[in-house]
């Protein structure tokens, strides 16, 4: 159908956490992108069990009664598939036409994917010329379980939204940076950790290199905290969060930190090693990290030391342009590494592929 004028629409940017949900409105044209809306609502434990969705009603009244306060109107959503669930895999393959790469793809599809093609959802794109060879072109290739699908399109109809683009963690995480601190020429390490998980996509040029999920997350140190003084979860969450100064031994819990973020970092050098046994010559130059176990203290100094390579806090809503009059800049500064996946959905378009 022809379309020359109807314009694209970003769509309202939705990040499904098992710590929370997040939503973000934005408004991109060629410019520097503009803050309209966001909000975080968090979730109770139950929500989710061992990462996966347990009660989607109760996320679909936290992610309805964010929407209500924020005011959104707009039904068309972008929302993003956690890594776990998420296969990317870069192929080389003759030089063909779109419409052979399709025939081959779809007669050829089980041999790349370590998956039951049936349970998986595939989308691929060619991305390049092959470095290597010539005549050959490089092909990413994207499998994402049914199952998770399923969770969302259940939650999305309990809250009468449309879920218009379902996009991948990885890829939001690094559209997101790309938009905001934008990539040169060097490999970068994003790496995002939020309460059930966390994932590291180390990206040339907006392109994944290496993705990888890690099963570290700041749910490790609440449970810890929560097992070590036999207290709630509540109460252990607000422990970690420094909230509760004084009702429990310092040194305990200086203990529990250490250990636990010493598990993370044996964690995170494994990942970073499995890169560079693949890509010995191609340094990074810099790992950015965001998500809300970003702001344990002290957390991007330990990185650092660990893995030798410099650390910034990625926050991308400090490089887009907001009213300070609508958001507090203070609280930009904080919430924003939290929001980088929200954001990279809030950019996604109604009109594009
Ligand atoms: N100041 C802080 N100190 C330590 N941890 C914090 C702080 N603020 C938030 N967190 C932790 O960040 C986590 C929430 O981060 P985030 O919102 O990125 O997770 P999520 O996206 O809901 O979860 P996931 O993506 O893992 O399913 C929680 O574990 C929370 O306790
Ligand atoms: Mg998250």
């Amino acid at each position: 159908m022809l379309s020359l004028f109807s314009k694209s629409e970003n769509l309202i940017g939705l990040d499904v956490g098992s710590h929370s949900v997040k939503l973000m409105q934005a408004y991109t044209d060629n410019s520097t992108p503009r803050l309209l809306s966001m909000g975080i609502a968090p979730l109770p434990r139950e929500a989710f069990i061992e990462g996966r969705l347990a009660k989607p009603e109760v996320v679909a009244d936290a992610i309805r009664l964010l929407a209500n306060h924020l005011k959104i109107k707009r039904k068309a959503v972008a929302v993003s598939i956690s890594g776990y669930d998420v296969m990317i895999k870069k192929i080389e393959l003759p030089t063909m036409t779109e419409d052979e790469l399709a025939v081959r793809m779809h007669s050829e599809l089980g041999q790349y994917i370590p998956y039951n093609i049936d349970e998986v959802d595939v989308d691929y794109q060619v991305i390049d010329v092959s470095k290597n060879r010539p005549n050959f072109m490089d092909v990413l290739l994207v499998a994402a379980k049914k199952e998770s699908i399923t969770d969302f399109n259940n939650i999305l109809r309990l809250c009468g939204f449309d879920a218009f683009v379902v996009d991948v963690d990885f890829f939001a995480l690094s559209n997101s940076f790309e938009v905001t601190y934008g990539f040169g020429d060097e490999r970068v390490a994003l790496l995002d950790i939020g309460a059930n998980k966390s994932i590291m996509n180390i990206a040339y040029k907006g392109l994944p290199v290496f993705t990888r999920s890690i099963s570290i997350g700041g749910n490790q140190l609440t449970d810890t905290i929560k097992d070590f003084f036999n207290i709630s979860v509540e109460e252990a969450e607000s422990v970690k969060l420094g909230e509760s100064v004084g009702k429990y031994p310092m040194r305990d819990l200086e203990e529990i930190f250490v250990s636990t973020i010493t598990g993370w970092m044996t964690e995170c050098r494994r990942a970073v090693d499995f890169y560079y046994h693949n890509y010995p010559e191609e340094k990074i130059a810099t790992l950015y990290l965001s998500g809300g176990s970003c702001r344990i203290p002290g957390l991007d100094k330990v990185l650092r030391e660990h893995l030798d390579i410099p650390v910034e806090i990625f926050n991308p809503i400090s490089r887009i342009q907001y009213e300070a009059k609508q958001f507090d800049p203070a609280y930009v500064d904080y919430i924003g590494p939290q929001m980088a996946i929200s954001l990279g959905l809030a950019l996604r378009k109604t009109k594009e592929k």
